[in-house]
C-alpha cells in the first residue's frame, strides 16, 4: 500500500492531469483535495482530449476509484456537466465516484461576487468560478455543503439566510440588483436527485480501503505559488494546493503519507495577475506560448511564459517536501539555442537568501541567470532516458542538482506514450 501526494510546484498548469493519468495505472484511488472548477487538468489519450475540472484525473482508468474530498468546493452544475461529458465518451462513473459530505457548494452568488470583486482595485485575474467567495463563506461558517442537499428543509433555510445577507451586500455595497431567491432554491433542490448517489463519508471510506492495502494518490490542483498561505499573496487562489493541504482536504493524516511527487514544468507559466520574476515579454516568451500551446484549459486565456525558475523551485521543494518529480513539457524547449535558468534573486545588487513570497518584493527582484546550451533536436519520440541528447540530460541534471529533487518521470509530449520513466 502506498499513499502519495502529487502537487503542482509552480503557478499551476504544470501537466498534473497527464501525470496523474500515468500514475493512476498503479494507484487504486485518486483523490482531489482542494480547489474547484478553477482547475483544468488535460489528458490526451490517442487523438481524444479530456479536460477535467472537478473529477480526479484517475477517472479515465476504469479500475480506479475517484474521490472528491472535503477540501474541494463544488459547483454542482459543473460537476453534472462533467459527468455527462465523460459518460457520453463511454466512461463509466457509477460506483466509481465518491464525494465528501463536507465539501462546500459553489452558489450563484459566489460567482457573482467573484466577478464584482475583480472590478475592484486589486485585480487577481481569477477564473471567475466563485472560488474565493465560496471559501470565504466556508471559513465564516456560513457555507452550504454537499450534506445539506440531503435535507431539503434545511437546504432551503440555509439558502434563504445566505441570500438575505448577499442581497444586502449586493444592493447596499455594490448597487447591484438582488438575486431571485426562489429561482436559486428551485435550482439547488433538484441537485439532490443527481448527486445523492455519490455522497460518501470519505474519511471512513478512504481509511477502510487503505486498511485493505489499497494505494491512494492525492491530486493537487493549482500550484504551490498559488497557495493561500505559501504563495504570492494576494495573487493566489483561496485554498491550499501544497502537500500539507492534502491531509486537511481529504482526512488522510500526515503519518499515512509515504511520498510527495512534484510536477515541474521545464519552464514557467502563470495565468492571471501577480509577480513573475522570470517572465519573458519578448519573442522568447511568445515562442514558449506557441510551442507549448500555453492557453488556459479553463478560461482559454493566454498564459504568461518565462524561463525556468530554479530559485523558486527550491522553495517549492522545501514547502512541499518533494521527494521526486515529473519534468513536463521538456519538448517545448527543443528549438532553443540557449536556455536560461534563474538561480538567484537580487534586489539592489544584493542576493536574497530565501524566496520572498511578498508580492511587492517579488516585483522588485532581478533574476540572476545561468545559461545552458539548448539541444536543438526533436525529443517527442524519445522513450528512454539513455536516448535523450546529452545536452537535454545536462539540463535535467542541472535542475535536479540545484533544486534537490530526484527526477522520476520526463514528459516529452501530451500523450501517454510520450513519457519517460527513470
Ligand atoms: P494541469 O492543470 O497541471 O493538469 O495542466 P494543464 O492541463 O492545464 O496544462 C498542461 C497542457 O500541456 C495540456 O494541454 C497538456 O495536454 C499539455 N502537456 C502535458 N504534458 C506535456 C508535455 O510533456 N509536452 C507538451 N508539449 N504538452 C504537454
Ligand atoms: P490547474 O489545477 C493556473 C489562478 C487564476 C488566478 C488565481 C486565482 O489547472 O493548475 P481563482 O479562480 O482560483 O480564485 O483564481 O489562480 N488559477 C490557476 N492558474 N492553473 C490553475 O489550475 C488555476 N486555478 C486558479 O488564474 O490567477
Ligand atoms: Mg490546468
Amino acid at each position: 500500500m502506498s499513499v502519495s501526494v502529487l502537487v503542482g510546484s509552480q503557478w499551476g498548469d504544470e501537466g498534473k492531469g497527464k501525470i496523474v493519468d500515468i500514475l493512476s495505472e498503479k494507484f487504486e484511488i485518486v483523490v482531489r483535495y482542494q480547489g474547484g472548477a478553477n482547475a483544468g487538468h488535460t489528458i490526451r489519450i490517442g487523438e481524444e482530449q479530456f479536460i477535467l475540472h472537478l473529477i480526479p484525473s484517475g477517472i479515465l482508468r476504469e479500475n480506479v476509484a475517484c474521490v472528491i474530498g472535503n477540501g474541494v468546493v463544488i459547483d454542482p452544475q459543473a460537476l453534472l456537466d462533467e459527468i455527462k461529458l465523460l459518460e457520453e465518451s463511454g466512461i463509466n462513473i457509477k460506483g466509481r465516484l465518491f464525494i465528501s459530505h463536507n465539501a462546500h457548494l459553489i452558489m450563484p452568488y459566489h460567482k457573482l461576487l467573484d466577478s464584482i470583486s475583480e472590478k475592484g482595485t486589486t485585480k487577481i485575474g481569477t477564473t471567475g468560478r466563485g472560488i474565493g467567495p465560496c471559501y470565504i463563506d466556508k471559513y465564516a461558517r456560513k457555507g452550504i455543503r454537499i450534506v445539506d442537499l440531503l435535507d431539503k428543509v434545511e437546504l432551503e433555510k440555509k439558502i434563504r439566510e445566505n441570500i438575505a445577507e448577499k442581497n444586502n451586500i449586493l444592493s447596499k455595497l455594490y448597487d447591484h440588483e438582488k438575486l431571485n431567491v426562489e429561482e436559486i432554491i428551485e435550482e439547488y433542490l433538484k441537485f439532490d436527485d443527481a448527486i445523492d448517489q455519490y455522497i460518501t463519508d470519505v474519511p471512513h471510506y478512504l481509511h477502510t480501503e487503505m486498511g485493505k492495502g489499497k494505494s491512494v494518490l492525492l491530486e493537487g490542483a493549482q500550484g504551490t505559488l498559488l497557495d493561500i498561505d505559501h504563495g504570492t499573496y494576494p495573487f493566489v487562489t483561496s485554498s491550499s494546493p501544497v502537500s500539507g493541504g492534502a491531509c486537511t482536504g481529504s482526512g488522510i493524516p500526515p503519518t499515512k503519507i509515504d511520498s510527495v511527487i512534484g510536477i515541474v514544468k521545464a519552464y514557467t507559466t502563470r495565468v492571471g495577475n501577480g509577480p513573475f520574476p522570470t517572465e519573458l515579454l519578448d519573442e522568447d516568451g511568445e515562442n514558449l506560448r506557441k510551442w507549448g500551446a500555453e492557453f488556459g484549459a479553463t478560461t482559454g486565456r493566454p498564459r504568461r511564459c518565462g524561463w525556468f525558475d530554479a530559485f523558486m523551485l527550491k522553495y517549492s521543494t522545501m514547502i512541499n517536501g518533494i521527494d521526486e518529480v515529473a519534468i513536463t513539457k521538456l519538448d517545448v524547449l527543443s528549438e532553443l539555442k540557449n536556455i536560461k535558468v534563474c538561480v538567484a534573486y537580487e534586489i539592489n545588487g544584493k542576493r536574497l537568501n530565501s524566496f520572498p513570497t511578498d508580492s511587492k518584493k517579488l516585483d522588485q527582484v532581478k533574476p540572476v541567470y545561468e545559461t545552458l546550451k539548448g539541444w536543438e533536436k526533436d525529443i517527442t519520440d524519445v522513450t528512454s532516458y539513455d536516448d535523450l541528447p546529452q545536452l537535454t540530460k545536462d539540463y535535467l541534471k542541472f535542475m535536479s542538482d540545484f533544486c534537490g529533487f530526484k527526477i522520476r518521470f520526463i514528459s516529452v509530449g501530451p500523450k501517454r506514450k510520450q513519457t519517460i520513466q527513470i
